[in-house]
């Protein structure tokens, strides 16, 4: 692994490593807050963004490191007309690792072939988010001690929201693992993910409308917001926008052991007194991907 630009890049055994490596920082961080002393990451933001740029950049200082970047495309001179291409070729001459996100599907994919430097996609479009998914899987693994055997809930935006695409693509190359997909008609998962990735790995999976009926069995809800920004047209963003609310009643009938995801940012998707609720693992999940992406850091810069 070089670049980091689609979950599926990732063979299993190297998600199970940046897990253990990310458990050795959690314990040990003393060890690793000098490990890229010297090396700088550039953050390259063209969509608003508040954990995964925030965290890419804690990360990075918790490791010794330094930050460049912007986080808004009008700030830099894509706003004059600049190629991403041209943009990273410049970014190359000051950095030693990008993390970019950017509104159009491929333009990590884009940005990785035009440098000798390690680029990590933090979101292209509605495609996929890698290290999110990354963060999932450690909250996961550190809430329920596995990432086999689990049935999970994913409710909302599944057709435009990419961490649910990326999530999708990584759980299911684990045994045992059931998908239970909860949306609105208009917003189901992407045909390719159907055909290319669960039907491809034997993924048991259903489909429904009803968050109420699918939670008591669930181990993990994974919550995600309406994309309003995907859209074509506001209208049906209104109407869809609070297909589902997560509320305390709703949340009484799943199991005690049940954790709730969210990748934030939250709309009203869920309630916030649900936020008092231990199972309500979305501020642990946001911990996590700090630690994650130190982890993969550095793997990618070569850092023993
Ligand atoms: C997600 C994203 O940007 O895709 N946010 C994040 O990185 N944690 C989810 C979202 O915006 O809904």
């Amino acid at each position: 692994m070089r670049h980091l630009i689609e979950i599926a890049d990732i063979p299993i055994h190297e998600m199970d490593e940046l897990i253990e490596k990310s458990l050795d920082i959690i314990a040990n961080p003393d060890r690793y807050s000098d490990k890229c002393h010297g090396k700088r990451i550039a953050t390259l933001f063209f969509e608003p963004s508040t954990r995964t740029r925030l965290s890419f950049e804690a990360a990075m200082q918790d490791l010794g490191g330094n930050v460049i970047g912007f986080a808004e495309g009008s700030n830099s001179s894509a706003a004059k007309g600049e190629s991403i291409a041209d943009t990273v070729r410049t970014v190359e001459c000051f950095a030693d690792i990008i993390a970019m996100r950017h509104p159009k599907e491929g333009s990590a994919y884009v940005a990785s072939q035009n440098v000798d430097i390690p680029v990590i996609n933090a979101g292209d479009g509605g495609h996929n988010h890698p290290t999110q998914t990354l963060a999932d899987l450690l909250t996961i693994h550190r809430e329920l001690g596995r990432l086999d055997n689990l049935k999970i809930g994913c409710c909302g935006d599944l057709k435009f929201g990419r961490t649910v695409h990326s999530l999708i693509t990584a759980m299911s190359r684990y045994d045992g693992v059931e998908f239970v997909l909860i949306s609105p008609e208009e917003l189901q998962i992407p045909e390719y993910l159907r055909s290319e990735v669960l039907e491809r790995n034997g993924s048991t999976y259903t489909e429904t409308t009803s968050l109420k009926h699918a939670i008591p069995d669930l181990d993990v809800l994974y919550m995600t917001r309406v994309q309003r920004e995907r859209f074509f047209n506001e209208a049906d963003y209104i109407r869809l926008k609070d297909s589902y609310i997560l509320t305390p009643e709703k949340l009484s009938a799943a199991k005690e052991t049940m954790r709730v995801l969210h990748p934030l940012p939250r709309v009203n998707e869920i309630s916030t007194a649900v936020d008092r609720d231990p199972r309500a693992a979305y501020f642990r999940q946001v911990k996590n991907g700090k630690f994650i992406r130190m982890a993969l850091i550095l793997k990618l810069l070569g850092v023993k």
